[in-house]
């Protein structure tokens, strides 16, 4: 799959509904699914996984970019993240400077658990003046 080629909205917000199913949530019962569209056209999965000291939850989107990273992958054309309810929402602050760290503007698509499609935005509209790696080669001069 080249950049040419346009993103396949569809089975991106399967993948992402799929790995909605999977999310471990028993303690804010808030499942999320994400779906990651890599270069290559490979989409990586992930879903929110949270544990009973509760600071130490997992988001679907940052489980998404390390299943990515782990595989090599380090640069995305989109995402879809899927929510609970009317609202789908849209990734966390700490989620959005992660995406940041990769790609710093790709589209984001929001969509609820019906699939119902809530937001479409992207990257750098979610996280404006972002931080990014570029900043640690500045010197002092
Ligand atoms: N959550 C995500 O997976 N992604 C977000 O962008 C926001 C929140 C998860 C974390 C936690 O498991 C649950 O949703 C409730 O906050």
């Amino acid at each position: 799959m080249s950049e040419a080629e346009p993103i396949d909205w569809p089975a991106l917000e399967k993948a992402a509904l799929e790995a909605r199913e999977r999310a471990y949530a028993p303690y804010s019962d808030y499942h999320v699914g994400a779906a990651l569209l890599a270069m290559d056209g490979t989409i990586y999965r992930g879903a929110n996984v949270e544990n009973a000291s509760y600071g130490l939850c997992l988001c679907a989107e940052r489980s998404a970019i390390a299943t990515a990273v782990v595989e090599g992958v380090t640069q995305f054309r989109a995402i879809v993240v899927a929510t609970r309810g009317p609202r789908a929402a849209a990734p966390c602050g700490m989620c959005r400077q992660v995406l940041v760290e990769f790609s710093p503007s790709f589209p984001v698509r929001c969509i609820t658990a019906t699939g119902e499609v809530s937001l479409d935005t992207d990257v750098a509209t979610l996280q404006p003046h972002a931080f990014g790696p570029s900043y640690l080669n500045d010197d002092d001069s």
